[in-house]
């Protein structure tokens, strides 16, 4: 059983994990098909973002990835500190997938214990972890064991709100030595579209000594108030929001945590532009039209009409065709974002 070390410091504006400061205390979540090298390079330039993050990795494939190659894992050297995510089930694939991550320079390992979905779960990763404990108990053990790292894991609420599962599962993973967990306020099988039961991690606060950050439902300045309000958590994680305004987290930042940035100033058609341009600069081609389909559907949501931006680029057939399209839209659309983007 591992105890929280001595060096985990939380104060007001700032998380000490293992020698790892998290300042602000506000973090990327990790998103599939959207926190590549792109979107975490437009984060960081924006500023106000305290950890950033990977998409989730299988960890069993992680071992073989050519850094160089795998649009998984190209990353700049601006893109810091940042956290690496690992799906994974078996204990025969945490050494050597940690083992990478400290070879690729990984500031903080995440395992993934909240992914519902069923081809997740069927390999018994993701939520399963949480429905299976005694199987996470020996992956966190084991991943202790092969790191010095912070090793953190972001769980979902469970199956039912059922206070002593949580609180024994939450508890387990504190005393095998897991530094930060990051719970997204819903359960398995509550949509998006819930309102996020944050009240739920101030419970969890008040069972376990390490930092708890509330992830879920913060696309707003008010939105990161209220979570904090209603959580009391030690930092807040930011997954959607984000992507549709990468610069939420400087707007955070600047107006909750006090943080010394420059207030964002933000151009739509300049940002989409940059991210269009990295992912042609990052990814092969054959990868970059997925990637800018997935960051569309969110960003989009920052125009009245966004839905006419989505479909074309949706139904867009090359990289030329989405960016003719995308020109197209933003000659007629320049404007300000909405208060509050559109939650596709
Ligand atoms: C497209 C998409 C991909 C996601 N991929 C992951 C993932 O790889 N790992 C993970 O732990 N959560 C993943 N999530 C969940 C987010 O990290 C986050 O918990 C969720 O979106 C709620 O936060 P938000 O309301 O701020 O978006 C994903 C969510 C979305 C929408």
């Amino acid at each position: 059983m591992h105890k929280p070390l001595p060096e985990t410091v939380i104060q007001a504006h700032h998380i000490r994990v293992r020698g790892l400061d998290i300042c602000p205390p506000l973090l990327q979540a990790p998103m599939a098909g959207l926190t590549h090298s792109a979107l975490r390079q437009i984060v960081s330039g924006f500023g106000g973002v305290g950890l950033l993050s990977t998409e989730m990795l299988l960890a069993r494939r992680l071992p073989t990835e050519n850094p160089g190659m795998s649009p998984y894992l190209v990353r700049t050297i601006g893109e810091r500190p940042l956290s690496y995510q690992l799906l994974v089930s078996s204990e025969a694939d945490i050494g050597p997938a940690v083992d990478k991550l400290h070879e690729l320079g990984a500031d903080a390992v995440d395992l993934n214990m909240g992914c519902p979905d069923w081809s997740v779960g069927r390999s018994g990763a993701g939520f399963a972890l949480m429905e299976n404990p005694d199987n996470a108990c020996r992956l966190v053990a084991a991943a202790r064991r092969r790191t010095d790292l912070p090793l953190t894991a972001k769980v979902r609420l469970g199956v039912g709100l059922d206070e002593p599962r949580l609180k024994e599962f939450c508890a387990m993973l504190e005393g095998e030595g897991i530094d930060m967990l990051s719970v997204h306020a819903r359960l398995k099988k509550e949509p998006f579209a819930r309102r996020p039961r944050w009240e739920w991690v101030a419970r969890i606060k008040e069972w376990l000594h390490i930092p708890v950050i509330a992830n879920g439902g913060i696309f707003t300045v008010e939105d990161a108030r209220k979570c904090l309000k209603a959580s009391g958590a030690d930092g807040l994680m930011l997954g959607r929001g984000a992507v549709a305004r990468p610069w939420l987290f400087a707007e955070i930042a600047r107006e909750v945590y006090g943080s010394d940035i420059a207030a964002p100033c933000v151009s739509l058609p300049l940002v989409y532009g940059r991210f269009t341009d990295l992912i042609k600069e990052l990814f092969p081609p054959e990868r970059r039209l997925g990637r800018l389909k997935e960051f569309t559907h969110h960003f989009a949501g920052n125009y009245p009409f966004g839905h006419q931006l989505s479909s074309r680029i949706q139904g867009s057939r090359t990289m030329t065709q989405a960016e003719e399209r995308a020109a197209d839209f933003f000659k007629n659309n320049p404007g300000d974002p909405l208060r509050r983007p559109e939650v596709p």
